[in-house]
């Protein structure tokens, strides 16, 4: 083990000189306490280094201890239904300075294990070689990557520690390896897989705005970036309780401690869905508030994609939302300020950009070492100070993702939730996607997109003119124009994330609500081509039930939707008829 001495330390940060050779990224134990630190710099002879813990008390001359191995995490079983902090530690033992070589902590669960493999067989890495007894998704216990050979011995059915030796492995190298159920692997390391798949279906968030107009890929990027107050911690909780992903990787980074204790009071109550078994069973929690060491909270993100990507290893889909990498970028600047470092924009190092990539190049979707399909997809908030996107992080993220969600002050205040700006966000992957919508039975999918977005900037050039001339001098069918427009911002866009009836709404009920929308903006520009006023339009009793669609028509009444196609087509009607009859007169 290499040895050191500390030189200088400020803050999260120490410099020590060094007689042996450290290692890149190479965990420490830092003074008497053992705190764990990472080299993250080394020029000559000093050796420059992050500490995860509280540094107060440590001093120029204290030991800094090599351990010959990265910073890594312990990955197994007991990590999913837990809360943990940036480096993978169990909430609540934090300040108990758990230590084992390379490792942030260790964790002493036990699990029934069933073996899959008997002496002899072969084995190569990402293979499954066991599983854990109990439900829920996460249960396989894989081989390290970067491990092949043959069983020598494996343990029978049983109770074991999650990192007692269940298997032993006689490599390819000849050397032996013991494995337990719980493997450690690098957080700075993406984890291999046989293949990158590239996109094929969305991520389906039961949030109508982002699934019919903005959808983003299993396996692609989003981000969500957002104002002061703007909606991103309700969405990223939306998206975690409803998205049809089998694992959720959540991160609290930086946010303010009561903010993340709603989130750490609230999950562990919540329902799934889909099983009616506790959300948690499903769910990792990574919180850093931001009265915790901003060190950790800089290595809070590749934890999380790491444990993601395990999940996927595994052959699940995972979504792994953080909130907000605005501060997280906001701890890589301290501690970049820390080191003296030529600051670029707004202060951030000039590396801003390269770390964002290197998280964000990580969302995939793969063919897994043991050659099932499994993807990691990332939504990354981003809180720009003042809403400013045109700041550093909002717009290096933006070069890495391919749907921005771009939350917008205006419709917040208008509580027009998801206050998602529909012209100032867009999603790249509508091409590939639309073929998912055409196997769901709404070949329209893409021609209804392009139309609704197509009445929304009809919208925004019409309201200013309106705003020029008075609304009511517009031609007959421009006020129509806003009226579908308002009618489509009211009654599909807005959906609220408390209402019990809206807070979900199936690809089928998307369907079907754009379809009777659509129906009624037709049925509305025929009649005023006839001749009826867009007030008349505006007075029609359907209108109401169409601008509370979202409440009015739940999953439940699914199959009620041929009535209310009836009801639009007969309102029309007694329209013509009235229309006739004053005509006649
Ligand atoms: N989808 C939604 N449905 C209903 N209400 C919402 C929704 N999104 C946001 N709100 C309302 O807006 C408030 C603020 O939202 P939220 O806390 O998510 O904002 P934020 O962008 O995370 O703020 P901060 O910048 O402080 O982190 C919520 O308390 C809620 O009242
Ligand atoms: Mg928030």
């Amino acid at each position: 083990m290499s040895r050191a001495r500390i030189q200088w330390i400020g803050g999260p940060v120490l410099k020590a000189r060094v007689s042996e050779p450290f290692q890149i990224h190479e965990a420490l134990a830092v003074g008497e306490q053992r705190l764990l630190g990472e080299v993250i710099q080394l020029s000559g002879d000093l050796l420059t280094a992050q500490v995860y813990e509280d540094t107060t008390g440590l001093k120029p001359g204290d030991p800094v201890i090599g351990t010959g191995l990265p910073l890594s995490v312990a990955l197994g079983p007991g990590i999913l239904g837990h809360i943990f902090d940036g480096l993978l530690r169990p909430l609540g033992d934090v300040g108990e300075h758990w230590f084992r070589p390379g490792l942030a902590a260790a964790r002493s669960n036990e699990f029934e294990f069933e073996p899959r493999l008997a002496e002899g067989d072969e084995v190569r890495g990402g293979q499954v070689f066991g599983e854990v007894a109990g439900l829920g998704p996460g249960r396989a216990c894989l081989v390290p990557p970067l491990i092949a050979g043959r069983v020598r011995s494996i343990r029978p059915p049983g109770t074991y520690a999650e990192d007692a030796t269940v298997l032993v492995v006689e490599g390819e190298d000849g050397a032996e390896h013991a494995l337990a159920m719980q493997h450690d692997w690098p957080v700075r390391r993406p984890r291999p897989a046989a293949e990158r798949l590239s996109a094929d279906a969305p991520m389906v968030t039961g949030q109508r705005i982002l699934d019919t107009l903005f959808p983003v890929a299993r396996g692609g990027r989003a981000a969500l970036p957002g104002g002061f107050g703007t909606g991103k911690t309700v969405l990223q909780e939306s998206l975690a309780k409803w998205c049809d992903a089998d694992v959720i990787v959540y991160v609290g980074c930086g946010e303010r401690g009561n903010e993340m204790a709603d989130v750490l009071n609230e999950f562990p109550e919540l329902e799934d869905p889909r099983t009616g078994r506790p959300l948690m069973e499903r769910t990792v929690i990574i919180a850093n508030t931001s009265n915790m060491p901003v060190a950790a909270r800089e290595a809070s993100i590749y934890t999380a994609i790491t444990v993601a990507e395990y999940f996927r290893d595994q052959g699940l889909h995972v979504a792994l939302m953080a909130d907000s990498t605005s501060r997280w970028a906001e701890a890589l600047r301290e501690v970049s300020g820390r080191l003296g470092e030529l600051p670029g924009e707004s202060g951030y190092p000039a590396y801003l950009a390269s770390r964002l990539a290197d998280f964000y190049e990580r969302a995939s979707r793969v063919r897994t070492l043991n050659g099932e399909e499994g993807s990691v997809t990332v939504i990354g908030a981003v809180s720009p100070p003042a809403g400013d996107f045109s700041e550093p992080v909002t717009s290096h993220t933006k070069r890495y993702v391919r749907s921005f969600w771009a939350l917008d002050r205006g419709r917040a205040q208008a509580r027009s939730y998801p206050a998602i700006h529909p012209l100032k966000s867009y999603a790249e992957d509508v091409d590939t996607l639309a073929r998912w919508w055409q196997l769901q039975g709404n070949s329209e999918w893409k021609d209804y997109r392009r139309r609704l977005l197509g009445l929304l900037e009809t919208q925004a050039r019409l309201e200013r003119m309106a705003r020029i001339v008075g609304k009511d001098s517009l031609p007959a069918e421009q006020q129509l124009s806003l009226l579908a427009a308002d009618l489509m911002n009211e009654g599909f866009l807005r959906q609220s994330a408390f209402s019990e009836v809206d807070r979900f709404c199936s690809p089928k009920r998307q369907t079907a609500m754009l379809r009777l929308m659509m129906q009624f903006i037709d049925l509305a520009g025929e009649a005023v081509e006839r001749g009826v006023s867009p007030a008349e339009i505006a007075a029609m009793p359907i209108l109401r039930t169409l601008q509370r669609l979202g409440e009015e028509f739940g999953e439940a009444d699914l199959d009620s939707k041929p009535q209310l196609a009836a009801r639009i087509g007969e309102a029309f009607h007694a329209l013509h008829v009235a229309e006739e009859n004053a005509d006649a007169r």
